[in-house]
């Protein structure tokens, strides 16, 4: 069965769906996204993700292209007709099509904006990688320096599994000026003497959607969250490592640049942390 996408407006079944080839998403990577997953078939903090795009697309100077109340219909009625129990909802907003290729913004009155949602079904609440934690690899981190807008300029994140691919690992965290910023699409932490260590909010990163709720619950369960800056030498002696993100929650980080975290195997702050965040965000869920 094929998968009922929505493009400006519309359901469509996704041969049907079809972009213009003067998207500015396609030429000049012009847009941002979310990824909201889904659990039990209701929405994993919607209000978190939809406050975020408002924000990503304020920064770029785009419009919303539909209200937050409008947005939250379309990801439920995805949802609904294509009877998703588990997985993602990926949204994405661009700058729309313009008549030609022009480097300048169109004007937004004349140019409506794109906005495309469609669903992706995976089970994310079991996992083997979160039972058998992952591997990683450090790599220098050379993307452009707003990481904290949530723009499809993903080549290099996507070079970055490539290069964890090729070294026989699962993903790399990327190093700037001696310290880890984040995975290639997630939120990095380690956990030394008990505190739980994760780089602070900048326009370094992306201020994860998950990290914000993961440090909550953790303060909440009186575990102690330092925010601040780490390097690859202190994480590889840390007690235990891990990564945040929508679609992989808290999932354990084993080993990086070849070495051992802890005793090698998911260390209990992590599994604790994933336990919590599944429990704690499928009762919050809408
Ligand atoms: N990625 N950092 C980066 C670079 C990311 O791409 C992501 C998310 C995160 C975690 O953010 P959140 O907790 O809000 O998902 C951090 C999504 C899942 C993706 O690109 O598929």
């Amino acid at each position: 069965m094929s998968r009922i996408v929505y493009v400006n407006g519309e359901y469509l079944a996704e041969e049907e769906a079809r972009i213009s080839v003067f998207d500015r998403g396609f030429l000049f990577a012009d847009g941002v996204y979310e990824v909201t997953s889904v659990l039990g078939g209701k929405l994993i903090d919607f209000d978190g993700h939809a406050l975020r795009l408002e924000r990503s697309l304020g920064e770029l100077d785009m419009a919303p292209p539909v209200t937050k109340e409008a947005l939250l219909e379309i990801h439920r009625e995805l949802v609904r007709r294509n009877d998703l129990s588990e997985g993602m909802i990926y949204l994405q907003v661009t700058r729309g099509a313009d008549a030609d290729r022009d480097f300048a913004f169109p004007d937004p009155e004349k140019v409506p904006s794109t906005l495309v949602l469609f669903t992706q079904a995976k089970v994310i609440s079991k996992s083997s990688a979160a039972d058998a934690g992952i591997k990683v690899i450090s790599i220098d981190d050379i993307r452009w320096g707003r990481r904290d807008i949530k723009t499809v300029q993903l080549l290099y994140p996507s070079m970055g599994k490539m290069m964890a691919k090729a070294a026989g690992k699962d993903d790399a965290w990327m190093v700037e000026e001696g310290a880890v910023t984040e995975g290639t699409s997630n939120n990095a932490y380690i956990v030394k003497d008990g505190t739980i260590i994760t780089r602070h909010l900048s326009n370094e990163i992306l201020h994860g959607i998950t990290r914000k709720a993961v440090l909550n619950f953790a303060s909440e369960a009186q575990m102690k969250v330092e925010e601040r800056a780490f390097s690859i030498e202190e994480a590889q002696d840390a007690d235990e490592a891990f990564v945040t993100s929508a679609s992989t929650f808290v999932m354990p980080v084993v080993e990086i640049d070849d070495v051992s975290v802890g005793t090698g195997a998911p260390g209990p702050v992590a599994k604790r942390l994933r336990e919590i965040y599944l429990e704690e965000s499928m009762k919050a869920a809408q």
